[in-house]
């Protein structure tokens, strides 16, 4: 099955990374090459590092971007070590950072347990690699664990009674699927819950998902790192999908304007426009905040 995944925000995007005219530029999150393909076709001396801890998703970007071959290397990495990245590919300073966070279609459409809409072994790794999975963090973490992770990654207010509930349910057995945990937060929420505007089971998912992938440290180590690597007028772009991400990114950028380290191109974060939403529901969500190093 092929899949697509939809830039979101790509001219925006694009446009804030790339009119400073630069050469190098770095995009931490390569997916499936729909934003390295439009920054690639920008200008012909345009070269790109790309970042991405998914090795399926590096192989079908390859692939995507065959036509620009020569004019972009790949590093399968978590982008909290892109200055180990830029070391090894001996680059100092490059004219700007990309980051799209989140997760790809091709993730959410996988069997790796991302999605709870479709039933699959509770994975939610991007990165086969690692050892945590879904399974260890359902399964072995204490109930506080539980508790503090769906409250706080989910901001989930039923994060007391979910986390009650798969700890009373494992104890029979453990929870394998995505379909089991589904079962599970629908047997702990109120009845009201399962008619709401969103499934149930959507904020604890999330909230599985980025301790399982440990998104917000590698966010935040990640973003402090951008600034010594970006020549003058070099651009941090970051679009980000839920609040926590957005509060990271907007702390971060404030904070490197204060120091005089960075200038704030975005004074309110740039958002979709309707027609966007409409053509990809997926991107409704979606904040894009730029900075321009000093
Ligand atoms: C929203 S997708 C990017 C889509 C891409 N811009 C495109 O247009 O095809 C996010 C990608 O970032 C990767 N990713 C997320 N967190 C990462 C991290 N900490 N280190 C490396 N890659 C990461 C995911 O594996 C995923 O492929």
């Amino acid at each position: 099955m092929e899949v697509v995944h939809k830039p979101v925000l790509l001219k925006e995007s694009v446009k804030l990374l790339t009119e400073n005219n630069g050469k190098i530029y770095v995009d931490c999150t390569l997916g499936l090459g729909g934003h390295a393909k439009e920054i690639l076709k920008q200008r012909k001396d345009i070269f790109l590092i790309e970042i991405d801890k998914d090795e399926e998703a590096i192989q079908i970007a390859k692939e995507n971007l065959k036509e620009f071959e020569g004019r972009f290397v790949i590093y399968k990495a978590d982008f909290r070590d892109v200055d180990l990245v830029l070391q090894e590919e001996g680059v100092e300073k490059v004219d700007g950072f990309l980051f799209d966070l989140g997760t790809s279609m091709l993730q959410l459409k996988s069997e790796r347990g991302f999605s709870f809409q479709i039933d699959a072994p509770l994975d939610m790794r991007m990165d086969k690699e690692q050892t945590l999975t879904a399974y260890k963090v359902v399964n072995q973490y204490s109930e506080r664990e539980l508790v503090r992770i769906i409250k706080e990654y989910g901001e989930e207010k039923f994060a007391k009674k979910i986390a009650r509930a798969i700890v009373q349910r494992r104890k029979k057995k453990p929870i394998e699927t995505t379909g089991e945990l589904v079962e599970v937060i629908l047997s702990a929420v109120p009845e009201p819950y399962k008619h709401g505007r969103i499934h149930p089971a959507t904020k604890t998912f999330l909230a599985i998902r980025i301790e399982v992938n440990k998104e917000l440290e590698s966010l935040k180590e990640a973003l402090y790192k951008t600034p010594d690597y970006l020549n003058p007028k070099g651009r941090l772009v970051v679009i980000s999908f839920h609040s926590l991400e957005d509060r990271i990114v907007k702390h971060f950028m404030k904070e490197k304007e204060k120091e005089g380290v960075l200038r704030i191109l975005t004074k309110k974060p740039i958002i979709p426009s309707e027609e966007e939403v409409k053509e990809n529901p997926a991107s409704r969500s979606a904040k894009l905040r730029a900075a321009e190093r000093v």
